[in-house]
């Protein structure tokens, strides 16, 4: 997968050489552009923000740079001749381009899975009060846009939704988790969240790991583990049960 991320922080994202997403980009399973905003400016201070229309407080991000950098970005995207065998998984429509917003789409776990078929993606991340809406506008009608949130809370600006989407995204692309059972028992996945998992010792600080698991029997102990998964789930996020009534 090739992702590019345009951000006036490009430093945000050094970490994506490390671990588990670092081993993917060394490998070559994700292609990573780090592209900074500023260099997409003319004037002499690279300036990216402006005061808002109709007044306000803060900051809005200029259309200019966006255009010019996302246009340098997708522009080498033109539709081409249909590539000569189909491609693996299902990436009709080009790039798609996320900005992640708090007036955006929840980010799920299904969208992640959505997201890990694709080829190509985009991000944009804003900051200050957000960027001209013109640029969502213009490239939504040349293509695939979303606006993501992370959940309904607001960060400083749009990079370190980015990170987690990035991570979230990239762990299920296969060959990135080195064992792919691991991904099946997680939390979201089956529409639970996971149930408790315990290590060596038996015993720690007069705390002991619940007997079953050290009873060998796989079919109990996976009955055990499907109960704790249900009674977390009803605990902590009943709003993820099927409703009854
Ligand atoms: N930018 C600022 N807040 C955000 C949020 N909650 N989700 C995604 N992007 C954001």
């Amino acid at each position: 997968m090739r992702i590019d991320i345009v951000t006036i922080f490009p430093e945000f994202f050094d970490v994506l050489d490390l671990s588990l997403l670092g081993k993917a980009r060394q490998s070559g399973l994700i292609d990573l552009g780090v592209h900074n905003l500023r260099d997409s400016t003319h004037d002499r201070h690279h300036s990216v923000d402006d005061t808002p229309y109709g007044g306000g407080a803060g900051m809005v991000m200029k259309a200019e740079p966006w255009g010019a950098a996302l246009d340098g970005i997708l522009g080498a995207e033109a539709p081409a001749a249909p590539p000569a065998a189909p491609p693996a998984a299902p990436t009709e429509g080009g790039p798609i381009l996320i900005f992640p917003s708090p007036a955006g789409d929840q980010f799920t776990q299904a969208m992640a899975r959505d997201l890990s078929l694709e080829q190509h993606l985009v991000f944009g991340c804003g900051r200050y009060e957000g960027i001209d809406q013109r640029v969502v506008d213009h490239y939504s009608e040349r293509g695939r846009v979303r606006l993501v949130s992370l959940g309904d809370y607001v960060l400083n600006g749009g990079e370190v939704a980015v990170m987690a989407m990035i991570e979230a995204i990239g762990r299920l692309i296969p060959g990135v988790v080195g064992n792919p059972a691991s991904l099946v028992e997680e939390s979201h996945e089956d529409g639970l969240l996971e149930y408790p998992s315990y290590t060596k010792p038996a015993s720690w600080r007069g705390l002991d790991v619940p007997p079953i698991l050290l009873s060998g029997n796989h079919g109990a102990i996976s009955t055990w583990r499907r109960q704790q998964q249900i009674e977390r789930t009803e605990r902590v996020r009943p709003d993820l049960l099927p409703r009854t009534n």
